[in-house]
């Protein structure tokens, strides 16, 4: 199968922009992404940079993107990306901004997050065990995948919330935490959440937009984390009053009401004083239908089976 590669070069020693690199090549068919930019290192350009090291999928370090998609150099068969996108594929870093050279990036920010969620189980161990410390299968399996990280960053550099507020730790830093507040080993799981709940670089600042678990290449569903992660804050009393969790709570409290979202309760309930901010756009919203007076508010006829379903579905007491 003949392909034609545009290949992002970069040289932030040297290069004040990037440029592309057009590259023909006859691709076999067993051949993995890895295998093309290994070929054109060796065949076409010996200065073309990029990171490998395990070619199993497991340690994280050859994560690129192929036509804007995320994914593992050396787990992406080549047939697949030919099948999705045709013979015309551009390869580039996972972060165009943070390239060093070419498909290298610098990771600094990422790790420094990462570090931020104490990535490590904080246990009273025996060191010398008679046994090994075992987890029962149940508790287990409360981790879920979430253990499976392999922090090649993919989920990090899709997030739209890391590109624009710097203090956003990001979905692979939520994941971890996770991963340790769902172990009955950890005893920093309140410490943890307390880091995740701050405002700004918490997980109330993620908008749900689903773009790491799109980019994930070990389906992880870091935002499935992430929503645990709200809950396990209300769980364990961590939760502080402020705009974010007034929102969980006023959603619940209105859908309770109502069968249905009460729009302008919401943000009333949520803002405070500073619902005041909003009054333009709850009046444009207001012109349209979207919010109604207190007394207008029409209930849903199921509003029983809506209540019984939050009732019996509710973990978490607010
Ligand atoms: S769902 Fe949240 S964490 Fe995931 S990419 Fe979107 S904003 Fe970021
Ligand atoms: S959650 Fe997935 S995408 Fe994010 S760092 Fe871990 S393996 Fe990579
Ligand atoms: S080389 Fe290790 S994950 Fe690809």
């Amino acid at each position: 199968m003949k392909v034609t590669f545009k290949v992002f070069r970069f040289n932030a020693e040297t290069d004040y922009l990037p440029h592309y690199d057009t590259i023909e090549m006859d691709v076999k068919e067993d051949e993995v992404v890895l295998d093309i930019l290994n070929r054109i290192k060796w065949e076409h350009d010996g200065s073309f940079s990029y990171r490998r090291s395990c070619r199993h999928g497991i340690c994280g370090s050859c994560a690129v993107k192929v036509n804007g998609r995320s994914t593992l150099a050396c787990k992406e068969r080549m047939v697949d990306m030919i099948e999705l996108f045709g013979n015309e594929l551009t390869i580039e870093p996972v972060s165009k901004k943070r390239a060093v050279k070419d498909m290298v990036v610098d990771k600094a920010d990422f790790w420094k997050k990462y570090e931020t969620v104490k990535p490590w189980l904080e246990a009273e161990i025996d060191e010398h065990p008679a046994m090994e410390n075992i987890i029962p299968p149940k508790e287990a399996e409360k981790l879920e995948e979430a253990d499976y990280c392999i922090q090649c960053g993919c989920c990090y550099y899709a997030c739209p919330v890391v590109e624009v507020n710097e203090d956003y730790l990001g979905p692979a830093a939520f994941e971890k935490a996770y991963r340790f507040t769902a172990d009955v080993r950890d005893n920093a799981k309140k410490e943890r959440l307390e880091i995740v709940d701050i405002l700004g670089q918490g997980v109330w600042d993620c908008v749900k937009c689903y773009e790491c678990a799109e980019a994930c290449p070990k389906e992880i569903d870091p935002i499935g984390k992430i929503t645990k992660l709200h809950n396990q804050i209300f769980e364990e009393g961590v939760a502080k009053s402020n705009v974010a969790t007034r929102h969980a709570v006023g959603f619940k409290r209105s859908i309770k009401k109502h069968g249905i979202l009460d729009e302008g309760d919401l943000v009333l309930y949520s803002e405070g004083f500073g619902v005041v901010k909003h009054m333009h756009e709850a009046f444009e919203m207001f012109k349209k239908g979207k919010i109604v007076l207190p007394w207008n508010m029409p209930k849903s006829k199921n509003l029983d089976e809506i209540q019984k379903l939050i009732k019996s579905s509710s973990t978490v007491k607010f």
